[in-house]
């Protein structure tokens, strides 16, 4: 195969966990409006059930959890709403970081950190210091991310550091300036909220996940919810452009 270029190769079993969650929690204003609760209820709602989701991929042996909170184009919601948003999270890292700690979850934040106001900054700069050490679950949360800005930071810093790239470059020369580049692709994706888009999410990194989009309102996704993903990930089968039969013969040939 002397033109095969992907750099996404192996093959990881399908019957098992999936390693690595990507999830875009989308649905809490849908969630408040039906109960006639302002949209910020509905984020509140929101926080308690990633606290389960941590709780649920503890439990199953889940190694990596990545969150989609705040996208890059988020900021064109109305301020109120960006302004409430941005104290919860404030607040989610002051109560949430100890606890994490203590449960063995390393914290990560991407996203283009720069446009979060200082204290903010200082949050998440001081939860990864601190969680840096842990290895039970590595949950990632996306804020002021975007997959477009992402491929572009991750090809600025590549020519920075490495300009005869400019005269050609392959998938592997820019994957480690990516802000995933810890981990492995994503194997399951989920969307709650019944949209069925990626909305600038993990772009690079989905090429080959399994996706799954549920109707169910973030806030209601509970960890049954979450079970039937993962079963409906188990009943997949994952040929990375192979066909079944190679897949029975050598999975990763
Ligand atoms: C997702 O819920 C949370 C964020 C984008 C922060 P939404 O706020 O998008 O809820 P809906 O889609 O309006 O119901
Ligand atoms: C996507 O949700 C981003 C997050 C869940 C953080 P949105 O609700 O903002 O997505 P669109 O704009 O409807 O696609
Ligand atoms: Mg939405």
């Amino acid at each position: 195969m002397a033109f095969f270029s992907s750099s996404t190769r192996q093959v990881p079993p399908t019957a098992v966990v999936p390693q690595h969650v990507a999830v875009i929690m989308d649905g809490n204003g849908r969630w408040a409006k039906k109960r006639f609760l302002p949209r910020v209820a509905g984020h509140v709602k929101g926080v308690e059930l990633v606290r389960e989701m941590v709780r649920a991929c503890l439990e199953r042996g889940i190694q990596y959890l990545t969150l989609f909170a705040f996208s890059s184009e988020n900021w064109r919601r109305p301020q109120d709403e960006v302004s409430l948003l941005m104290q919860l999270f404030v607040k989610a890292l002051e109560q949430e970081v100890d606890k994490l700690d203590r449960n063995g979850v390393r914290l990560r934040i991407i996203g283009d950190l720069s446009r979060f106001e200082p204290r903010l900054q200082e949050l998440i700069r001081q939860a990864e210091t601190r969680t840096a050490g842990n290895t039970r679950l590595d949950l990632t949360i996306a804020a002021n991310y975007g997959g477009r800005w992402d491929i572009m930071q991750a090809t600025n810093q590549m020519l920075a550091t490495q300009p005869e790239k400019r005269d050609g470059w392959q998938e592997s020369d820019l994957e480690p300036h990516l802000s995933m580049s810890f981990a492995p692709e994503p194997d399951l994706f989920i969307r709650t909220g019944g949209e069925e888009r990626i909305s600038n999410f993990l772009l690079w990194q989905l090429a080959y996940t399994e996706l799954y989009f549920t109707p169910v309102l973030w806030p209601d996704f509970d960890t049954a919810e979450f079970d039937k993903a993962i079963t409906s990930f188990q009943q997949r089968e994952r040929r990375f452009g192979r066909t079944s039969e190679q897949l029975v013969e050598k999975p990763n040939a």
